[in-house]
């Protein structure tokens, strides 16, 4: 069997402290904590980190990840190698290897795509982690990690600017507070939904400069001008529009219905649960939103860019910023989150990680008349001061 390296890897050492079983029960003083260093290697094409041996390090740092060597000719530990997936095989049909096939054809920057596949969550609850840690209020993560650095600077020598006249723009950012208190018994009316969608996401206009080569204006902003964020939905109780996933058209201001791969009967709101890693306090919004960029396209001008990633992060924020203000406008309430299931997200809507996986879920959908779950609303935009 012939075998070469994945084409994206980084080794990273790491420490961990091992309780010393041997010192607790001596009783001679001893420190009770070891620390255990071990070297990780982290790959793009693998979902988790492979812990390595020294002589695996070095192999892995000799082996070539274009051509193909014989696994007999190599040290006994490189089998290991092959079994974990950092080595691949010339026939090799692990979904995998297929994964660093892929990679192979793309233009990714190597520690942007290991970042990207190694912060990508399955199956996760992010709500009942931070219960465990005692993370969930605000009390509980200033008693576990004391008072947060400042923000802003120190003030000596400042200027004061003169206050702002009020504005449309100035009344709309006052109302933006994001919604954990939607109301998913009520309906959304369509007029409203389009709304959001069109001013949050839809293509203005455009231009082609030859054919094949077009360029969207929208209402946010884009890096390199490729808009390559792609945006599905999650529909539930919008007036005139089936329950059930989409994917949103920016050009056109159209939904294309996602039937296939749809069980009949699928209970949305737990899908809407699993992909918000537990935040039931987003599940109930009419709308979600999955921010996806189409890596390819970002990557067609940005090859192998260490900017790359950045660009596609900044740009599913500011698709964000516009749907919340939009929603704002609409009288609704918004949101987003990074802390999503990716990979379950994927599964469900046929995205490849490499390709168009998401980075965010933003949402939007009717207040509740009460708050349960607090929100950041000083000035008692949204809420009366008191909680309701
Ligand atoms: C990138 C990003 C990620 C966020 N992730 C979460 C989240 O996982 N859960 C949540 O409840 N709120 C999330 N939020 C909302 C913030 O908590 C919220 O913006 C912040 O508390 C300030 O409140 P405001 O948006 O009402 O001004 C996120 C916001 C941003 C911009």
């Amino acid at each position: 069997m012939r075998v070469r390296r994945c084409w994206h890897l980084l080794c990273e050492p790491v420490q961990t402290l091992q309780l010393d079983v041997a010192a607790l029960f001596s009783g001679a003083g001893q420190p009770l904590l070891n620390a255990l260093c071990q070297w990780q290697a982290l790959a793009a094409h693998l979902d988790g980190p492979i812990v390595v041996d020294a002589q695996q390090l070095e192999l892995l740092g000799n082996l070539d990840r274009s051509c193909w060597t014989n696994l007999q000719a190599l040290p006994d530990t490189a089998r290991q190698l092959f079994e974990a997936g950092l080595l691949l095989a010339e026939d090799d049909v692990r979904p995998c290897a297929m994964r660093d096939l892929q990679l192979r054809q793309a233009h990714w920057w190597g520690p942007a795509a290991v970042l990207h596949a190694q912060s990508r969550w399955s199956a996760q609850d992010s709500v009942q982690q931070l219960a465990e840690q005692g993370l969930d209020r605000l009390d509980g993560l200033i008693a576990t990690l004391g008072t947060p650095p400042p923000s802003g600077a120190a003030s000596t020598g400042a200027v004061q600017l003169p206050p702002v006249t009020e504005s449309t723009l100035e009344k709309l950012l006052e109302r933006r507070v994001s919604c954990r208190n939607f109301d998913g018994q009520q309906w959304l009316d369509l007029a409203d939904f389009s709304s959001v969608l069109w001013a949050g996401l839809a293509e203005r206009a455009a231009v082609e400069h030859v054919s094949g080569a077009r360029f969207a204006k929208k209402g946010s902003p884009s890096a390199g001008g490729l808009h390559p964020v792609e945006t599905y939905l999650l529909v539930r109780n919008v007036r005139g529009i089936d329950d059930g996933l989409y994917h949103y058209q920016a050009e056109g201001h159209r939904m294309v219905p996602l039937g296939s791969g749809v069980v009949a009967g699928t209970d949305w709101q737990a899908m809407a649960s699993r992909w918000l890693a537990g935040q039931y306090w987003f599940a109930n919004a009419q709308v979600l939103v999955v921010m996806a960029p189409r890596y390819d396209r970002l990557q067609w001008k940005y090859r192998n860019h260490s900017k790359a990633y950045r660009a596609a992060i900044l740009d599913v924020g500011h698709q964000s910023q516009t749907l919340y203000l939009a929603a704002t406008q609409a009288g609704l309430g918004a949101f987003v989150t990074a802390a999503i299931n990716e990979c379950d997200v994927e599964q469900d809507l046929g995205l490849q990680p490499f390709g168009d996986g998401p980075l965010a879920i933003a949402g939007f959908g009717v207040r509740a008349a009460q708050m349960h779950i607090a929100e950041l609303d000083p000035a008692g935009a949204i809420w009366q001061p008191g909680g309701e």
